[in-house]
């Protein structure tokens, strides 16, 4: 039950390709940046970004690396959450303490799951750039540019707020830093300690709606009092009283992240500073585009995100060129397909892998392809379809003998009214009583646990072989 991820296993060093340079993707067509209508203003910006510490330090994203290793080997589970966008606005010590706190319940329940550690990556501390569907949005009417989050523009519905404004990036980084000071404070000042953690899911679980993930709440409670009886506490097992907190955000912003690329001064190599993994979005994800040029040089770990019109070849040419040397841990693949769409998509992913022999991490995002309107208006998820593609990632990883390596959840420590369902049902008249969302519908922090529970039960059913139905899933 090892909080604190166990040391990984030490990995060779990553080659950096030699014929790259930070500002090489400005050779590259890119997609979904803003054209800053103020030049200077940017240059300026960039100067003194360039001149700003990272936020995170080499060693931490070869550390990540290494945990992530052990996952594509399936001796770790990743569990990436957080908002689909950070706000300036609703940036607060609770929001972060609150998401914060249930990703350690979900950690602690999936750790119980997969009987392996869990590797803690946060949407968090710097995920501020948002792809769009639409270069404009239409409301009453009028046409004004989209809004692409907090660290581009405003969600302000006027011609003002929407201009992209690059001094945003300075905001967004100084958010960042105060937020990635506040993780590391909870993650070894004592708020993550194992036994306030269990006991806050024991808490969830004494509700009646909840009473049917009880057990495993009861399972969870033995084991501690077991380690307890045997005199392994926060005091003599470090583990037990700390917890390693990654954080993580798309690489969208490419102006932000050249300007925070560092050289990591033991290996000599380039590192992205902004955050500990980053990842390529399905609308940016162009083999010669801007997004991947850049992405390819920096040591840090990488996500992709696949969606239905990845194709084969694409997927082949992508792995190739972000992870050239085939190093594991290197490379996560975040198929988000939709439910009822896995089985058509992620066999034919997973045989170009094979077909590779690429070493990658295979992580599901159930949130991207759930998205629906409500009959109220908003933009939801159903829990069920949310819970139904993860399941049918595990049953077509079960059926080719590959490992379902991670979950990236979209989800808040509040109790936001986003997604609908769950045991504390949200129906689709609730949605507007607290639709706080900056972009897309997150999972609430009970509809987060609740998931945590039913994908702990899946993991155990894998491991224990009693995987009933998995293959008809599909
Ligand atoms: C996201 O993760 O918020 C996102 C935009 O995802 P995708 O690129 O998979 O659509
Ligand atoms: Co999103």
């Amino acid at each position: 039950m090892a909080q604190t991820t166990q040391a990984p296993r030490a990995l060779s060093g990553a080659a950096a390709p030699s014929d790259w340079q930070r500002g090489g993707w400005r050779a590259y067509p890119r997609v979904q940046m803003p054209d800053y209508p103020d030049t200077a203003a940017l240059n300026a910006v960039e100067t003194q970004l360039a001149k700003y510490p990272p936020l995170v330090f080499a060693g931490e994203a070869r550390r990540l690396r290494a945990h992530l290793a052990d996952a594509a080997q399936g001796r770790a589970f990743l569990l990436q959450g957080g908002d689909c966008a950070e706000s300036f606005s609703q940036f607060s010590a609770d929001n972060i303490r609150d998401t914060f706190k249930v990703m350690l319940q979900m950690a602690v329940v999936l750790t119980w799951g997969a009987q392996m550690p869990v590797i803690k990556v946060g949407r968090m501390a710097g995920q501020f750039a948002k792809p769009r569907s639409a270069p404009t949005e239409v409301i009453g009417g009028r046409e004004l540019p989209s809004y692409r989050g907090d660290i581009i523009n405003g969600f302000d519905f006027t011609d003002a707020a929407r201009v992209p404004d690059p001094t945003r990036m300075l905001q967004a980084y100084t958010q960042a830093a105060a937020s990635l000071n506040l993780l590391r404070a909870f993650s070894t000042g004592g708020y993550a300690d194992i036994h306030r953690v269990q006991s806050w899911i024991a808490d969830f679980t004494d509700g009646a709606e909840a009473a049917r993930y009880r057990d495993i709440a009861d399972r969870i409670s033995d084991a501690m009092a077991f380690m307890q009886a045997a005199g392994v506490t926060a005091e003599t097992a470090h583990e037990l009283g700390s917890v390693e907190f990654y954080t993580s955000h798309e690489a969208l912003l490419l102006e932000y992240e050249e300007a925070l690329a560092r050289i990591d001064s033991t290996t000599g190599l380039p590192v992205a500073g902004s955050g500990h993994m980053l990842w390529i979005g399905d609308r940016t994800r162009q083999v010669d585009g801007a997004h991947v040029e850049f992405c390819r040089g920096v040591q840090n770990p990488i996500g992709l995100k696949c969606g239905p019109s990845i194709t084969t070849d694409d997927l082949k040419v992508l792995v190739a060129r972000l992870n050239p040397g085939n190093e594991p841990g290197r490379l996560t693949l975040i198929a988000r397909f939709g439910a009822g769409q896995v089985g058509d998509h992620l066999p034919r992913l997973i045989r170009a892998v094979k077909d590779e022999g690429a070493n990658v991490v295979w992580s599901c995002d159930p949130m991207h392809g759930n998205t629906v309107k409500s009959a109220s208006g908003y933009k939801t998820r159903p829990f069920d379809s949310v819970l139904r593609e993860v399941r049918e990632f595990f049953a077509v990883h079960a059926a080719e003998g590959t490992i379902p390596a991670g979950v990236h959840f979209e989800m808040t420590g509040q109790d936001v009214t986003e997604c609908t369902g769950g045991v504390r049902a949200v129906t689709d008249e609730d949605l507007s009583s607290r639709y706080h969302t900056a972009c897309d519908p997150r999972l609430n922090a009970s509809q987060s646990l609740e998931l945590a529970f039913l994908v702990a039960e899946e993991l155990r059913a894998r491991r224990t072989g009693t995987a009933a139905g998995l293959r008809d899933a599909v």
